[in-house]
């Protein structure tokens, strides 16, 4: 079992705690613990009267977990955290970390079925309660909603043809495994561009079996109940769909970038974004750590 800085790198973990700007006796949350980059720096900054509250769905992540009363592990998806802040009367809080997607312990593990490279059960979920494999969902699906899933969270050119393809490959033989998914996709693979197409399709297959644009929405409409005035709502996403809600929600209070407004007319919105631009690693990061290449952050401060 890898552990620490061998599970999962931590991306911008700087820039990532600055923005918390954090009070030594505050209450923080760190929504995707994973290996515990970010939640280690943060709880290095706190006093004994400071709290940290983490979340991680995966299991694999729990064993990460530091031994410190001022830490607490919710094994949860975040898309429960008031209820959970609720319960643990942690509410409201100084400041909120979330580091979307997937740890390199998970695309690493090749029984996960997270990645294209290894051969293993076409599992994908990162909660090993959800019902729902991604084999499951290959099997679910119609052509119709695989064509939506691979166009939406893939952006995969010539979704349409390529659903077409699984779900014929699909009633021949069960796609049961990352390597019968690459097999089976074989006749509509662009040579010139076979990584990159097989990452977008297994990325589109991942959000749909764990519903992360859904969890992703309801955090942040969340995130204006439980953070406190003044506190700090700090996210980095990895692709464009979680950057556009992330980017939206800063600047409208809406996840759709529509402006909200009083009755009496006057723009409201629960956060001020930092700035409209986003946070990216430098060269010299992604040299070191090429996972952190896609890497946007976002910080906006709770009006
Ligand atoms: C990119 S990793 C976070 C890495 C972490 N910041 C570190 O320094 O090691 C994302 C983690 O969040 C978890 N995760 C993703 N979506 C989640 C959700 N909706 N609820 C709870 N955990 C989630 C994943 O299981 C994974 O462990």
């Amino acid at each position: 079992m890898t552990t620490g800085s061998d599970y999962h790198a931590p991306v911008l973990l700087h820039d990532c705690v600055d923005a918390l700007r954090i009070r030594e006796g505050g209450i923080y949350v760190d929504v995707t613990f994973g290996g515990g980059g970010h939640s280690k720096a943060i709880l290095e900054k706190l006093d004994p009267s400071g709290s940290l509250v983490a979340f991680d769905r995966d299991r694999d992540a729990w064993k990460n977990a530091p031994k410190d009363d001022r830490f607490t592990l919710v094994r949860a998806d975040f898309r429960w955290l008031k209820n959970h802040l609720r319960f643990l009367k942690k509410l409201p809080i100084d400041g909120l970390l979330a580091d979307l997607g997937v740890s390199s312990h998970q695309f690493d593990t090749g029984d996960r079925g997270f990645s294209f490279r290894f051969d293993g059960p076409l599992d994908m979920r990162m909660d090993h309660r959800a019902k729902r494999s991604a084999s499951q969902l290959l099997r679910d699906l119609d052509e119709a909603a695989l064509t939506d899933v691979l166009r939406k969270y893939g952006e995969v050119d010539g979704a349409h043809r390529v659903a077409w393809q699984l779900v014929k490959a699909n009633a021949e033989t069960r796609i049961g495994t990352t390597f019968q998914l690459v097999e089976a996709l074989k006749p509509v693979t662009p040579r010139a561009k076979e990584s990159t197409f097989l990452a977008q399709v297994f990325q589109a297959l991942r959000i749909a079996v764990n519903d992360e644009l859904s969890s992703l929405e309801a955090l942040l409409t969340q995130s204006a109940e439980v953070i406190a005035p003044g506190g700090q709502l700090v996210v980095m996403s990895y692709h464009s769909l979680e950057d556009r809600l992330v980017k939206n929600w800063m600047r409208s209070g809406d996840l759709g970038g529509e402006e909200t407004k009083d009755v009496f007319g006057n723009r409201t919105r629960p956060f001020n974004p930092s700035s409209n631009k986003a946070i990216q690693p430098t060269d010299l990061e992604i040299t070191k750590n090429p996972r952190a290449r896609s890497a946007r952050l976002r910080i906006a401060t709770r009006t």
